[in-house]
């Protein structure tokens, strides 16, 4: 019989994709995947270490899985993701309920760790960083993501060093796959039904392999022909080079979004967290990305609280925000990261923090409910993702990922539906189904 295994994902769209891509190799040595974590005999955690109490989320998960396996067999316990990498031996040491503790840049290893472990009965820790070595064995292994919208992984780790950021140190050096191995992967995932493909990296804008940058990939996987819509996440301001502003202007498949964090709309705070770009550049590539289609909206990250943020860099942001009207952003209170410089900085007092990431999240929700507000009555296309829970509607996004729900049916799922927006919050779209536009590509 096979082994069940439950994977539980924290954290970011690479998690998301590196949880597939483990289940794809499991598979070879006999696990098939289960939703139910009490039937399971592996239960995998990918964790995400940015913010927070990553590491005690992560015990306390386990002390949860240990107590609902208490009176069973227990399982293997795997603990993959960027904990895993960031406390590595340690959490062996901690927890011996834990099994293996496996890294980012190890998945490729992590069939030969499980059956060592199963044969030995012995506690393994894999976090060197290996990314060539992980993607040269996950293009034997098919992605067998059959989303209508599918990750693809392109770039690994980065070189920048935000002074807040753990990134650099959980998932190592900047790494871009090869051209033709992304490709292949592209085609595979098109074959599967992918009608969106959402190209993926810590700093996915800063993709270069030989003479291959993000905008000859965009270009490239624009030409498979079932596919409808391309998009990339996450990107720096820094790489947003002239080439690839000017993808916007070539592509047809290319979604009018352009996520581009920019953290703090003040320059001191942006010297101080070492962001290396400056307000006038997002600016600047604002300004050229209006001007080649006034349709193109902005979304980003935003960090409150920085230490060193006065009244008047939080007013910046606030004046920043107002200008950009990002459609859909993600605001959070500076959280010390261990390892990183910002790690020990003075911290500025936590209800400061807490009454501007209020106001900061209004000024931002107001925009998003702005945005959709000003769609209804208004014909969109949008791709259908799926039915919806109660299976009377279905589910799909529109060119700037926001959710739409509409009288669809199974059959429009993987389509491109034109839809006329009745009614909108600040998250959702709800409309009505007009004709069926399959035919126009975006
Ligand atoms: N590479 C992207 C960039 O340069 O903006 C960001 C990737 S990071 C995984 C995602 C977001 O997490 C960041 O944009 C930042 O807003 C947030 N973040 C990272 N470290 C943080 C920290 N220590 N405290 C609060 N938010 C943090
Ligand atoms: Fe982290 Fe992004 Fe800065 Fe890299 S560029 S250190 S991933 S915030
Ligand atoms: Fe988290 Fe690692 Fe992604 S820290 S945000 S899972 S790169």
């Amino acid at each position: 019989m096979a082994q069940k295994i439950f994977i539980k994902t924290f954290g970011c769209q690479m998690n998301e994709y590196d949880s597939n891509r483990i289940y794809d190799s499991v598979k070879k040595i006999g696990f098939q995947k289960t939703k139910n974590y009490e039937d399971a005999s592996c239960y995998l955690l990918n964790t995400c270490h940015i913010r927070d109490k990553a590491k005690e989320k992560v015990y306390h998960e386990i002390g949860r899985v240990k107590k609902i396996f208490r009176s069973k067999q227990k399982p293997l316990v795997i603990v993959a993701g960027c904990v895993a990498q960031a406390e590595n031996q340690e959490m062996l040491k901690r927890e011996p309920y834990i099994d293996l503790v496996i890294g980012p840049q190890s998945y490729h290893k992590i069939n030969d760790t499980i059956l060592n472990h199963i044969e030995k009965k012995k506690k393994i820790e894999e976090t060197e960083f290996d990314a060539i070595s992980k993607f040269e064995y996950l293009q034997k292994i098919k992605n067998e993501s059959k989303g209508v919208s599918s990750f693809l992984t392109i770039q690994e780790g980065c070189d920048k060093f935000c002074h807040f950021c753990v990134v650099p140190y959980t998932r190592g050096p900047e790494y871009s796959r090869p051209f033709k191995q992304i490709i292949d992967e592209a085609k595979n995932l098109v074959d599967n039904g992918a009608q969106e493909i959402i190209l993926l990296g810590q700093n996915v804008n800063a993709y270069s392999n030989e003479e291959y940058r993000l905008s000859n990939l965009i270009l490239e996987i624009e030409k498979f022909s079932e596919l409808k819509r391309i998009r990339y996440t996450t990107s720096h301001p820094r790489d947003m080079s002239d080439d690839l502003i000017e993808v916007y202007k070539n592509s047809k498949k290319l979604m009018p979004l352009v996520h581009l964090p920019v953290q703090s709309g003040s320059n001191k705070i942006l010297n101080l967290m070492n962001r290396k770009h400056s307000i006038s550049d997002y600016y600047k590539i604002y300004d050229k990305l209006k001007k080649i289609n006034s349709n193109i909206e902005f979304s980003s990250d935003f960090i409150i609280g920085y230490p060193g943020e006065e009244e008047k860099d939080f007013q910046d942001t606030l004046q920043l925000i107002k200008r950009i009207k990002f459609i859909n952003s993600y605001s959070f209170i500076f959280s010390p990261r261990p390892g990183t410089v910002a790690a020990d900085l003075k911290l500025i007092d936590k209800k400061i923090s807490i009454e501007r990431l209020e106001v900061i999240q209004n000024l931002l929700f107001k925009n998003q409910t702005n945005m959709n507000k000003s769609l209804e009555n208004k014909k969109i296309n949008v791709l259908v993702e799926n039915l919806t829970d109660d299976q009377t509607q279905v589910f799909g996004r529109s060119e700037y990922m926001t959710s739409v729900i509409f009288n669809g049916k199974k059959e429009d799922i993987g389509k491109i539906m034109s839809v006329k927006i009745n009614k909108s919050n600040r998250s959702t779209l709800f409309g009505e189904l007009i004709v069926n536009s399959n035919q126009k590509v975006a």
